[in-house]
């Protein structure tokens, strides 16, 4: 749900792992099939629902997922999920259609030069052959997160006006959208920016529902959720340990982290219904299979109250 008031305390808020898409598809080493739906597992078992599991786009392109269809075939499906993977095309949403999705993520880049890295075609382009994308998913009965890359700003172009972003997302409000997904690829964003984008689409594509995907490449990735609460959104999108970043965006790095994300909301007095240990054990997992530290914070301090044995810590008397 998106409204212009502040979410208000004590309301759900949903967190959308997208660690095996957004962070796999980052990591050079394959990471095998098997680990990759363990983990998947156990993020599910820390209370989180609702999941980006994988792409459907060229292996060329990005050979670690490789394995959509065996990691979406192999992963559990707990009561209440909300299974959604990433697709860029005709040919993406035709493999979708023939697996058990709840949702579709397509991507077009707000800049022209990242559209074209991404993706090698213009936004135009795109645009147009969202129609049979969205044609394909509709007959398949499985709805549409229009995500739009580079939303607040692109490695390579600088500035993205918010008007950019009202006119994507009209465009995918009319094409039968769900939701827009405002894609912080590098990290670009600032709560500035995110209010401005927000209001921008608001006015534009009255009632379609906003999402919010940070990445924490400046630091300020939880600041930008505040923000965005602070406007109304109640969906976020976060990457188990802080995995994550687009291999076709300059200096792109990892999403804002789950457990950081859990930790924040549990402590601000909203729910998320993902239990902290939980997630903490599950990024510990991913950390294991990628073989070493994640960037996220909660994950090397513990929660807030956990003791330490005073035994184990120096002393700085004589
Ligand atoms: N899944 C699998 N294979 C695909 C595909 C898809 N969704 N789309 C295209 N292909 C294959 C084609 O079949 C063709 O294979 P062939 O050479 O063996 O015949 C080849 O890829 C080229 O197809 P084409 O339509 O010319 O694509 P392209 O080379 O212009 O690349 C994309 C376009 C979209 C497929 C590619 O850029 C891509 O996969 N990008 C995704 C990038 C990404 O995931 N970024 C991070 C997330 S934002
Ligand atoms: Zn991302």
């Amino acid at each position: 749900m998106s409204s212009s008031s502040p979410v208000p305390a004590g309301s759900r808020i949903t967190i959308c792992e997208v660690g095996p898409r957004d962070g796999f598809q980052n990591e050079k080493t394959f990471i095998p099939t098997a680990k990759k739906i363990e983990i998947a597992n156990a993020l599910f078992a820390s209370g989180l629902r609702h999941m980006q599991v994988t792409s459907f786009v060229s292996p060329r392109a990005v050979p670690q997922l490789a394995d959509a269809e065996e990691v979406l075939a192999g992963i559990d499906r707990p009561e209440g999920a909300w299974i959604t993977a990433l697709v860029p095309n005709l040919r993406g949403a035709e493999r979708a259609a023939r697996c058990r999705l709840d949702a579709v993520h397509t991507v077009v880049s707000a800049s022209e030069t990242h559209n074209l890295k991404n993706v090698n075609r213009s936004i135009d382009r795109s645009l147009a052959d969202f129609e049979a994308v969205f044609d394909c998913l509709k007959d398949a009965g499985i709805a549409v997160e229009g995500g739009i890359a580079t939303a607040f700003g692109c490695p390579f172009e600088g500035v993205v006006p918010p008007e950019q972003l009202a006119r994507i997302a009209r465009r995918y409000q009319e094409l039968g959208a769900e939701s827009v997904s405002l894609g912080d690829t590098t990290g670009m964003a600032t709560p500035l920016t995110v209010r401005a984008a927000i209001r921008a689409i608001r006015e534009s594509a009255p009632g379609l529902d906003i999402h919010l995907h940070f990445h924490n490449t400046r630091g300020v990735g939880l600041a930008c959720v505040m923000t965005g609460l602070s406007e109304g959104v109640t969906h976020y999108d976060a990457a188990v340990g802080g995995l994550g970043g687009c291999p076709f965006a300059a200096g792109a790095t990892g999403n804002i982290c789950t457990e950081d994300l859990v930790y924040l909301l549990q402590e601000s007095g909203y729910e998320s219904g993902v239990d902290l240990d939980r997630v903490i054990s599950a990024a510990l997992l991913a950390q294991a299979a990628i073989g070493r530290d994640l960037p996220g914070q909660v994950i090397k301090a513990g929660p807030r109250l956990k003791r330490h044995d005073p035994n184990l810590t120096a002393t700085a008397a004589g």
